[in-house]
């Protein structure tokens, strides 16, 4: 009932089915948790296990790279379509990772990895990325891409696995990303699309998907990159009720027939995350903004409904399973951190929790117990959110010679340093902080 005719995409399968088995075989095995009554004997974790036997067949290929779309009866089908995106090549390395690690079984941390590493060999000379692929000829097809749909959680994954598994291959490969999405993608606080091979702009527009972009932020230690971003998006979560799937920037309109509202929770992730790191209780606000509206135009007598058209708040008899496993989940959180503060979690793209285990990670002490670890524990000041913000700022050298730019780099708006206001203003590479506007019209850091 849940696969009719057994045909699945492979990546969202993964994020969705397998990540929730992973993560609740985790939960459940935990003894301390008490969330099991009776006796648990890993019936999880086997489903888990058969459901990623059934994902190998897909990998079969000249590149590594997997098939968007397999029969978990058959195999991959006759004449099925070799296309795929970028984030159904880059987004399996936590859950395939995690049951690798759990069964002893490395295929599927193997697979994951060797479709990654072949993802990571085919960006372009400006570190960038398409959002779709043939996975046959490891040929881009869509050379456009941003950090919204098709391309999304490919970013998370390469920090989130590098929190997970604490290698540091995953980090220097989001250092690299994230300092290229940075320059080519963003546009003040938005973040516009660019052609992968030129960093030329495409398409100026606002997508849903990208709110999720302040939350990855945080977990850097980039608020105040972070917190500009996320205003935006409440502002036009407000101007319209709820954030609508597309927005053109260029001509300040909502897209002609994008117009839906499927009860996404990227913006309730990143207020979640932009809470945990500031305390500051305005994001509190906002998760009262946004649990209103959703009570007010989704909320039906049997749960919540998508909005088919956020201009006439028309409803349409669906519900995404994100609602309740993200869109609920993050802003329970947001309200009730006490789980997060108890123990150290990664959470997919799915939401689901993954907790951080020395057995698992390659530089945590063998008697690391899972709390003290992560960017959101009891640390107020931005700066020492991350654990890894250490690593991103100021600017490095390496010993090869080869510099680093800071992650937390944001350039002035405009290339000639001038300025009318802060806001035109970036955040210094070096010592990373917020460069502001002098009374002759510069940005610069004025120390007074
Ligand atoms: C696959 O494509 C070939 C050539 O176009 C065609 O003859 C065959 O019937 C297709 N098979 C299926 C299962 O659609
Ligand atoms: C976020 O931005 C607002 C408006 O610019 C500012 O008042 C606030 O202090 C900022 N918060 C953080 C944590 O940077
Ligand atoms: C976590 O850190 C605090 C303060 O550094 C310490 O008191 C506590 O014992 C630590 N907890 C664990 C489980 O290591």
């Amino acid at each position: 009932m849940l696969f009719p005719n057994n045909l699945i995409v492979i990546i969202q399968c993964n994020i969705r089915v397998l990540g929730g088995l992973v993560s609740a075989h985790l939960l459940a095995s935990d003894s301390s948790k008490k969330l099991f009554q009776g006796t648990y004997n890993n019936q999880l974790l086997f489903l888990a296990e058969d459901l990623g036997k059934r994902f190998l067949p897909a990998f079969n290929t000249p590149t590594g790279l997997p098939y968007a779309w397999i029969n978990l009866k058959y195999g991959v089908m006759e004449n099925e379509t070799t296309e795929t995106s970028t984030s159904g090549c880059g987004s399996l390395i936590l859950e395939m990772g995690a049951l690798s690690k759990m069964t002893g079984d490395p295929r599927y941390e193997s697979a994951a990895l060797r479709a990654l590493r072949k993802l990571w060999s085919m960006q372009s000379s400006l570190r960038l990325f398409g959002t779709t692929l043939d996975v046959e000829s490891g040929e881009w097809i869509e050379f456009s891409s941003g950090i919204g749909a098709g391309v999304d959680s490919f970013y998370e994954y390469l920090l989130k696995a590098y929190i997970l598994f604490g290698k540091e291959d995953f980090w220097r490969m989001f250092h690299s990303a994230y300092v290229a999405v940075q320059k080519y993608f963003r546009h003040g606080p938005w973040y516009h699309e660019a052609d992968m091979r030129t960093g030329k702009a495409t398409y100026w527009q606002l997508t849903s998907l990208q709110a999720f972009w302040p939350g990855l932020q945080v977990l850097i230690g980039d608020i105040t990159a972070a917190n500009s971003s996320h205003r935006e998006f409440f502002h036009v979560w407000k101007r319209f009720g709820v954030l609508p799937e597309r927005y053109l920037l260029d001509h300040r309109m909502i897209h002609p027939t994008e117009k839906y509202y499927p009860l996404r929770p990227e913006l309730a992730e990143s207020t979640f995350y932009l809470y945990q790191a500031t305390k500051d209780p305005w994001y509190i606000e906002v998760g009262e903004t946004i649990v209103n509206s959703l009570n007010r135009y989704t909320k039906i007598e049997s749960g919540f409904a998508s909005v088919k058209d956020v201009t006439t708040m028309q409803l349409e008899d669906h519900q995404h399973s994100f609602f309740l496993a993200e869109t609920c989940k993050y802003l329970y959180l947001l309200f009730d951190d006490s789980f997060v503060l108890e123990n150290n979690y990664v959470f997919t793209t799915e939401g689901h929790p993954l907790p951080v285990l020395s057995a698992w990670h390659e530089k945590l002490p063998e008697t690391y117990i899972p709390t003290n670890w992560t960017f959101m524990k009891r640390q107020p000041a931005a700066r020492r959110i991350s654990s890894m913000s250490l690593q991103v700022c100021p600017a490095m050298t390496l010993n090869s010679g080869q510099h680093v730019e800071s992650a937390c780099h944001i350039p002035d708006v405009r290339s000639d340093y001038r300025c009318l206001t802060d806001e035109d203003c970036g955040v210094d590479s070096t010592t990373c902080r917020r460069r502001s506007c002098s009374i002759a019209g510069y940005c610069g850091l004025w120390i007074f």
